[in-house]
């Protein structure tokens, strides 16, 4: 059983844990990390071993500050900094190519390092406290939805870590965005509560998509540039699929009042329709929606095992902020199927719907076409 410390208490603590090698689980304000010392071959060794993660898929390593980014990289154009002053501490990792005292282990073996600087005041202390950058992947077995929460932590890593700084629920749910600054071209690997836009103002130029976002990481032939984006991802249990219409993909999600009314409509129409038929079968299933449409679902009101209201479709971040939790819940819960609505990919939208399609394996239903 770990030792989970609440609030700035533990920070001291978990600092000599860090130099006598061990792991901490810290609070972000993305999703909890799973931290060791970065500059150790063997933390991070033990950092795989207790996610069960796949030696090639490098973590992100924390820094409190731009000054302690120095060391880590052998190079540190303008840009980059730029993107530092303008979002740190915040839910933005840069990658750059790495120096010679960030080992392999940290960075999966590539040449380039990823570091970010998260705005969270117990982990900047804990960064701070200990002297030294660390390493951390999402504190969630691997393949699992990211922790938001100390006790999905917990839940996951029991046994394997030696204590968790516990700071209540993160503030955004979902992981930070990933721009590659290390090639010529500004490249996002991971949409995050950045956007793309904002990425793209800051520095006055356009910013690439690495295709394999867009694919979802799983398809043939696209390899993505973060190898992390290549596994089964936020997988839950049960098996699910997003449910949308063609008109509203076609017009990207701006359509008129009406359109929207209709295409609401046919979605939960068709949710609920699978919801009966597999409840018929025996199947528990499971319904997530927004609060612009949750009176929809009705007709599943005690059908559907759980109908899940996850935010307004309006404001993105009230919903990355609840989908892993959803998801956890889902499992917990023993769900079996899970149908969702789809939302715009407009500015945060996209990193939730990044993570959603993710979750259901890319399965998309069409409610207008079926
Ligand atoms: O919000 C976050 O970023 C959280 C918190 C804990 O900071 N961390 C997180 O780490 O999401 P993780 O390990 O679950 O995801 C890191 C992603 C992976 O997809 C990995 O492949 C990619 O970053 N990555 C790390 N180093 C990279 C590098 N040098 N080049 C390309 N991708 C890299
Ligand atoms: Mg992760």
């Amino acid at each position: 059983m770990e030792t989970i410390v609440k609030g700035m208490e533990g920070v001291e603590a978990a600092a000599e844990i860090i130099k006598n090698g061990g792991l901490v689980a810290f609070p972000t304000e993305t999703v909890y990390g799973l931290g060791g010392n970065a500059l150790d071959p063997e933390a991070s060794r033990k950092i795989y071993a207790a996610k069960g993660r796949p030696s090639d898929n490098p973590l992100i390593v924390h820094v409190a500050s731009v000054s302690e980014v120095y060391p880590l990289v052998s190079a540190f154009p303008e840009s980059a900094k730029k993107l530092m002053e303008t979002f740190w501490p915040g839910p933005l990792t840069i990658i750059l190519p790495k120096s010679e005292i960030v080992p392999y282990e940290t960075t999966g073996g590539l040449e380039t390092v990823a570091i970010r600087c998260p705005e969270n005041r117990v982990t900047l202390s804990f960064i701070k406290a200990s002297g030294l950058p660390i390493a951390g992947p999402s504190a969630n077995t691997s393949g699992k939805p990211s922790p938001t929460e100390a006790t999905h932590v917990l839940h996951d890593l029991n046994g394997r870590i030696d204590m968790i700084l516990d700071d209540g629920p993160v503030g955004i749910g979902v992981e930070s965005t990933i721009i590659d600054m290390s090639g010529e071209v500004p490249t996002l690997l991971r949409p995050g509560a950045i956007t793309l836009e904002e990425l793209s103002d800051t520095l006055g130029k356009k910013v690439e998509i690495d295709p394999a976002i867009v694919a979802g990481g799983v398809n043939e032939g696209i390899r993505p540039k973060a190898p992390g984006m290549k596994y089964r991802h936020y997988a839950p249990n049960a098996k699910m699929a997003l449910v949308t219409t063609r008109l509203l993909k076609e017009k990207d999600y701006d359509v008129s009042e009406e359109e929207r009314l209709q295409a609401d409509r046919q979605v939960s129409d068709y949710i609920n329709e699978l919801v009966e038929r597999d409840e018929a079968e025996g199947l528990r299933a499971g319904i997530i929606c927004c609060d612009e449409t949750k009176a929809l679902y009705e007709r599943a009101q005690g059908k559907a095992s759980d109908i899940k209201i996850i935010g307004h479709r309006s404001e993105p971040l009230s919903m990355t902020h609840e989908l892993f939790r959803v998801l956890r819940e889902f499992d917990d819960d023993k769900v079996e199927r899970i149908y969702a609505e789809s939302y715009s990919d407009r500015g945060v939208g996209f990193a939730l719907m990044n993570r959603m399609r993710k979750a259901a394996g890319m399965t998309e239903l069409l409610a207008d076409e079926k």
